[in-house]
């Protein structure tokens, strides 16, 4: 698949999540011409030093490469330092997104990753493997949904909340901005409240 041929790519953040972003580029036939970080690591890529060498560059997309297992400040803080429109949402070719979804820009789906009809997922979001959202959400900006988390139809996830992996949302549920729900929580939506039954 070459959906991205000819599209030049950076990332930023040189660890695990950038490998998974790193992947998905590669599977759409984006061009990587390296990733920034504070030091080298053992990327596979050119490391094209600091951060702030995005700063200078044209022609280029960014692509983030920095994950958030339990907050997702750090991908909004860099982000924000950059024109939105140069992160170009990332979607792993063996997801699978539905009818009428919406994806703003910096959206990551990965592999695995089930997004049904009708639902909205804010920019920065990361929908991580095999995470599952079922019809009608919307799930706002920089976002985490875990590898495995199950968000039954119909749910409303704030900005910058995390829903950890395998954790579910029943139908309906209502999740705050910047809540984290932990690992393999479970919320249940009930007399016009969500309530996390396993605490
Ligand atoms: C959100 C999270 C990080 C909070 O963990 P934490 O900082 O340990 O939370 P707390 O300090 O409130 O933990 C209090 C206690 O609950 C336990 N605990 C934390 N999360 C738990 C969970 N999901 N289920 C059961 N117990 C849990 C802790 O081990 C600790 O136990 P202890 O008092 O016996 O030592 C954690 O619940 C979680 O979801 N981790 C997974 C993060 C992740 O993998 N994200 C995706 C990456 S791709």
């Amino acid at each position: 698949m070459s959906l991205l041929a000819d599209i030049k790519f950076i990332i930023i953040g040189g660890g695990g999540h950038a490998r998974v972003v790193a992947d998905i580029l590669n599977l759409l036939g984006a061009e990587i011409l390296g990733y920034v970080d504070n030091h080298q690591t053992d990327l596979p890529h050119h490391y094209l030093g600091q951060e702030d060498r995005c700063q200078h560059l044209e022609n280029t997309h960014l692509a983030m490469g920095i994950g958030g297992a339990t907050s997702t400040e750090i991908r909004r803080k860099i982000s924000e330092k950059y024109p939105k429109q140069l992160f170009l949402p990332l979607i792993h070719p063996r997801a699978i997104i539905g009818e009428g979804v919406f994806l703003d820009y910096g959206v990551q789906v990965m592999a695995g990753a089930i997004i049904e009809a009708n639902s909205k997922v804010g920019y920065g979001t990361i929908v991580n493997s095999g995470a599952i959202i079922n019809h009608d959400c919307q799930i706002g900006e920089f976002c985490h949904i875990a590898p495995g988390a199950n968000i039954c139809g119909m749910c409303s996830v704030g900005d910058n909340a995390i829903i950890g992996p395998s954790a579910i949302l029943g139908v309906g549920c209502t999740i705050e901005p910047d809540n984290i729900i932990r690992a393999g929580q479970i919320c249940l939506h009930d007399g016009g409240k969500t309530k996390i039954i396993n605490r």
